[in-house]
């Protein structure tokens, strides 16, 4: 089984962003971790702060692998065109978030991927991701 993560703007600061909302771990060394736990799955990771460069990513993974787990991060509440091109693949999308976007500022509460995606993990930190690859195994 292939899974894809594509994360979105300013996740390649996880760790040192704004730790109190989103932890002390980098992606990279997440990502080992989760390797190390689906070594059955072939997981590759893909992050950009560039808005086309992800709706790229969908298309180029999105034909292509068995799961995309995708946070799009500030681009989930902006994007009409990463929306888009979710609901233009063929391989389902889970969307993720590290934070619990419906506690924090209104703006966060919408979400351009919801719409297209086979369904919403949000609020659980980095386990998210986890949870996320388990909804492609278990179903
Ligand atoms: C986020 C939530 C977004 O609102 C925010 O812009 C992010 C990260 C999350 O994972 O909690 O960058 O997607």
């Amino acid at each position: 089984m292939k899974i894809a993560i594509i994360n979105g703007p300013n996740l390649n600061l996880l760790g040192t962003r704004e730790p109190d909302i989103y932890g002390e771990e980098s992606f990279q060394d997440y990502f080992s971790e989760l390797q190390f736990k689906f070594t059955e799955i072939e997981l590759t990771y893909f992050q950009s702060n560039i808005e086309g460069e992800i709706i790229n990513k969908l298309q180029e993974f999105g034909f292509e692998y068995d799961g995309i787990i995708l946070n799009a991060a500030a681009y989930t509440h902006t994007s009409i065109g990463i929306g888009d091109a979710v609901k233009a693949i063929e391989t389902p999308v889970v969307e993720v978030h590290i934070s619990n976007t419906f506690s924090r500022e209104a703006y966060r509460h919408s979400s351009y991927v919801s719409n297209g995606a086979k369904g919403v993990i949000v609020g659980f930190g980095l386990q998210s991701y986890q949870l996320a690859i388990q909804s492609f195994l278990e179903v």
